[in-house]
């Protein structure tokens, strides 16, 4: 407390040491009073920042304001010559007091990389910009304290730096505020990223997923064009506000202005011709999932087509041989466009009627990212309740998509509550002799479909619930058929739908014991690694990522059949296109009930399942995982016939079918 350690300039006075008071007399020291005006400084410069943005972006970016700060506190850790060892080691003492409170953002950032909180970047916004402006916060209550070290005793001695920690704690829990995402009103959702075309080592540029020199190109497996009646649609890719419940808004990119888009019904047989449009200001293609298409429609980007690019349009045109529940999805970085929007239904009536029901309804399951990034599990994009009409005794068919995934990646859970039903069809494709079921959960892995069909009874409603990760059923979203109210209490969550034991036995085209010109072994893991040039989590077969999987070659006519090992504690939904699977059995088990054929066989955790089918679609056809985060790191291969293909995957195109 020697007068030599005051500066020439600044010695504390009399008249100085009599003024008290957080501004005034603290900062005596001209270091000192650049860190503490610097500070206030940014604290006004990011809180205007966040305001702006509130008001011109509808949220401000996490990101935005992140550069921001930290770039101002950067420059005033410069300017103000903070001793560095103490700054870094201030720094890590908060970093980890940090954490440890914005635990659930910090693991959130690294476990779900993909997710609106994943990645590097908000990890760096969630905890270190932060964490550096309390840097600024702690060096500036710091030369305040050193301050009043050196200047005279005197009363009451302890004011200042009680204020000092105050106004700390204030602006502290300010930008902390401000940066958290706790600061993002319920009611809103973060907006949308367009895609991004990866670039950088590690990043195909132009991988051929056909065989170069076929005979035949994708481009020239079309649909015959004799069917007597032809279907037209438009469907234009296009940005929209949903709103799932009256005070939920959130940004969508959809067909035609809805997600679920339209539901086109259209009759075995026809010809279907659907002119795409493309009012996004990326690229977007359509999948047919699950109709066994001629392959240049099958709406690959990469493999049966290029992107279709903001403005252009695109027309695909198909028969539809088979009648059932389908659905389609861009498969133009699907993980991003099909999760946001970009799906709807497609029912494919039977020539000859097989089923007969009064009401028809079909409903999409979607997961959404709502507000405060949690998942929102919407029925049709209504996080309520829906209600459809249905009069006593009618005979009612819903047919049930899910369209996205939960958080977990287990199955949607579906009941029907208040009469008996049956599973009449799995993926389109009826089960033979299925028995009445009540309330049994349906286990819908992404992208399968169950058609379900009971009768209304005397009196009251049905409904139809589903339950979230939590493992219960919840009160919303919900389907009330008919009139009434939904019921005070909800069944317990039993034992699940098991569709290798359900339906009675009848003869197959493909059996156990059946001759198979091959098998494949597919084992699906999961480890940290790369995939497109990214470090995390990925999903693989036979170990190796997409592009690298390697491909399954076949012949027209052959019996083939794929025994999946599933080496990981996670359900694996894996989708052919172009062709219709059939359920051998599981874990070695024979199916004992009705035969199975599915495009999306639902591979459960440490499980074996083999499937089966007939090559009889010749073409470029991908096998993937349909959990659309495993796709996008990894788990993709093609099946493919003697067949070339003039688009490439990679930075070069820009296709990135997943
Ligand atoms: Cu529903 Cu390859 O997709
Ligand atoms: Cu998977």
């Amino acid at each position: 407390m020697s007068k030599e350690l005051l500066t020439e300039k600044e010695s504390a006075t009399g008249a100085e040491a009599k003024r008290v008071g957080l501004l005034t007399r603290q900062p005596l020291f001209t270091l000192g009073k650049i860190a503490f005006w610097a500070f206030l400084i940014v604290t006004l410069q990011a809180t205007g920042l966040v305001v702006t943005l509130t008001i011109f972006n509808g949220a401000a970016s996490r990101d935005s304001v992140t550069f921001g700060v930290l770039a101002l506190t950067a420059t005033i850790l410069f300017i103000t010559r903070v001793r560095w060892v103490q700054a870094i080691s201030i720094l890590v003492g908060i970093v980890i007091l940090y954490i440890v409170v914005a635990e659930p953002f910090a693991i959130e950032a690294f476990a779900n990389p993909k997710g609106p909180n994943g990645g590097f970047g908000h990890f760096i916004g969630n905890v270190l910009a932060p964490s550096t402006v309390m840097v600024a916060l702690v060096a500036g209550v710091a030369t305040v304290l050193r301050n009043y070290c050196l200047i005279k005793p005197q009363k009451p001695r302890w004011l200042a730096p009680a204020f000092s920690v105050i106004a700390g704690m204030a602006i502290g829990a300010l930008f902390i505020g401000a940066l958290s995402p706790a600061s993002v009103p319920v009611d809103t959702v973060a907006p949308l990223q367009a895609p991004q075309i990866p670039a950088g080592s590690g990043v195909p540029t132009s991988v051929d997923m056909g065989m170069p020199h076929a005979p035949i190109s994708v481009s020239q497996l079309q649909a015959p064009t004799n069917a007597l009646q032809v279907d037209h649609f438009t469907l234009t890719a296009q940005p929209a506000k949903l709103t799932p419940t009256s005070d939920i808004t959130i940004p969508a990119w959809t067909f035609n202005g809805t997600a679920p888009g339209p539901t086109l019904h259209v009759r075995q047989g026809d010809e279907v011709v659907v002119t795409l449009v493309n009012r996004l200001p990326f690229g977007v293609t359509i999948h047919w999932h699950g109709v066994r298409i001629a392959n240049t429609a099958d709406g690959v980007a990469g493999v049966t087509q290029d992107a279709v690019k903001p403005g252009q349009s695109y027309v695909y045109r198909f028969i539809v041989p088979d009648a059932g529940t389908y659905w389609y999805h861009s498969h133009q970085f699907s993980d991003e466009e099909t999760t946001n929007g970009l799906y709807g239904m497609l029912i494919v009536d039977p020539a000859t009627p097989t089923i007969h029901a009064d009401v028809d309804y079909a409903l999409a399951l979607h997961t959404w990212n709502g507000p405060n990034n949690q998942p929102l599990y919407t029925m049709n994009a209504s996080a309520g309740t829906l209600n459809q009409t249905a009069r006593p005794g009618q005979w009612v068919r819903l047919r049930i998509a899910n369209t996205a995934e939960t958080p977990s990646g287990n199955p949607q859970l579906v009941t029907l509550v208040g009469a008996p039903f049956q599973v009449v069809s799995l993926d389109g494709h009826d089960l033979h002799g299925p028995q009445w079921l009540n309330n049994t959960p349906l286990p819908i892995g992404s992208a399968q479909r169950y058609d379900l069909l009971f009768r209304m009874p005397a009196h009251g409603s049905v409904a139809l619930v589903t339950a979230d990760d939590s493992q219960r059923y919840a009160r919303t979203p919900a389907l009330l058929i008919g009139q009434g109210a939904l019921p005070a209490t909800l069944p317990a969550l039993t034992r699940w739908f098991d569709l290798t034991t359900y339906g009675t036995p009848a003869v197959d085209t493909l059996t156990p014991q059946s001759h198979f010109n091959a098998t494949y072994n597919i084992t699906l893991g999961n480890q940290m690694g790369t995939s497109l040039g990214r470090m995390g989590m990925t999903y693989t077969l036979n170990g190796k990522v997409f592009p690298d999987t390697g491909m399954i070659m076949v012949k027209e006519g052959q019996r083939i059949k794929l025994h999946f090992v599933n080496q990981t504690n996670l359900y694996h939904p894996m989708h052919l296109h172009g062709h219709v699977f059939t359920v051998l059995d599981q874990n070695g088990q024979p199916l004992t009930g009705s035969p199975v054929h599915q495009d999306t066989v639902l591979v459960p955790p440490h499980a074996t399942y083999d499937v089966a089918f007939v090559a009889n679609n010749p073409g470029i056809w991908m096998l993937h995982c349909h959990n659309f985060l495993h796709a996008n790191w990894g788990m993709d291969m093609m099946v493919m016939y003697n067949v070339s293909t003039p688009y490439t995957v990679g930075s070069a195109s820009g296709n990135f079918p997943d």
